[in-house]
């Protein structure tokens, strides 16, 4: 086993990261890292420090992860989500708000976008609520200050900029309005109790994650993420993660660049074609009535 090896083991263990999805480079870089500034003479001491100290553990992993995020990546999704939960309230008669979830929403931009893609879409702050959750309590105090630099805005329309938003002179902060809408805190995807005991969520966000696990992991993170999104539900995913939605028995929701999934329905039994009938003067029912079936539910959107 390389020395290097134990701390590739404790990072897919701890937060599913697959060495060969990032490279070795950039683990072996945040080890060296460390080892400086935790003081450790080198990478075998740190290991012991490391496996004495919880701080230190979130310390290596704060030091791989990848926050890279920004307001509305990939606009189409938040697009369809205005349209998608207009439609569910309706479904739903407005009995309840809906329930979102960005995990992981690493600083924050994923939530406070889907918040504001709700509100410009029409919806009242008491019909909809975001959970963000990220493994980094660092990425989640950042979300929770809410103030961004130029790098959370890169997209061409930066309307939303200039509606929930006020300037400041370290960025820009987002309006609390927005801010309310959206209640943040640290997990880990891989945590087998994560979000127990609460109702599923109408739409779940979780984008680009999954390209960082092994296929194992994504198995084991999709049956999460399975639990988390309710059965009429839709889950959004990175543009590069379909394809494994794909085979584990999600489908594509057909709108281009949305990245939306929802379950496979259930296969409709194949439509027998029957002669054409002459027309009998009292219709009578050819065999016994089959069993009164349960009325069929809307399949999602
Ligand atoms: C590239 S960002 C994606 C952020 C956002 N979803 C997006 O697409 O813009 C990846 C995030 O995943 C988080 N992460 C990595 N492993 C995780 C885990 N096991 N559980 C929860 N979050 C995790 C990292 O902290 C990082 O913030």
């Amino acid at each position: 086993m390389s020395s290097d090896q134990r701390f590739f083991d404790f990072l897919k263990e701890r937060i599913g990261l697959d060495v060969t999805s990032v490279g070795p480079a950039i683990i072996e870089r945040a080890v060296r890292q460390r080892t400086t500034l935790s003081q450790a003479a080198h990478s075998d001491e740190y290991w012991q420090l490391l496996q004495g100290s919880r701080d230190e553990q979130q310390a290596l992993i704060e030091a791989v992860i990848v926050p890279e995020t920004w307001f509305f990546r990939y606009p189409e999704s938040f697009a369809t989500l205005g349209k998608l939960a207009r439609k569910r309230l309706d479904q739903l008669n407005n009995m309840r708000a809906l329930r979102i979830l960005s995990l992981p929403c690493s600083t924050g931009e994923e939530p406070y976008s889907i918040a504001m893609a709700l509100l410009d879409a029409g919806l009242k702050p008491h019909q909809f609520k975001v959970d963000g959750m990220d493994v980094s309590p660092l990425s989640v105090d950042k979300a929770r200050r809410g103030l961004y630099g130029k790098n959370s805005f890169r997209g061409q329309d930066l309307g939303f900029r200039e509606r929930h938003f006020t300037a400041e002179q370290d960025g820009h902060r987002v309006s609390e309005a927005v801010r309310e809408q959206v209640r943040l805190q640290a997990g880990n995807v891989l945590d087998p109790t994560l979000l127990a005991g609460e109702p599923p969520f109408d739409f779940v966000f979780c984008r680009n994650l999954l390209i960082y696990f092994d296929q194992p992991t994504q198995k084991q993170v999709f049956e999460v993420l399975k639990r988390l999104t309710h059965v009429d539900g839709v889950l959004f995913i990175g543009p590069a993660e379909g394809s494994l939605l794909g085979r584990l028995g999600m489908r594509s929701i057909g709108i281009p660049q949305s990245f939306a999934f929802s379950r496979h329905a259930e296969p409709m039994p194949e439509p027998v074609a029957l002669p054409t009938p002459t027309p009998l003067p009292v219709r009578q029912p050819l065999r016994s009535p089959p069993p009164v079936s349960p009325p069929v539910r809307p399949r999602p959107f």
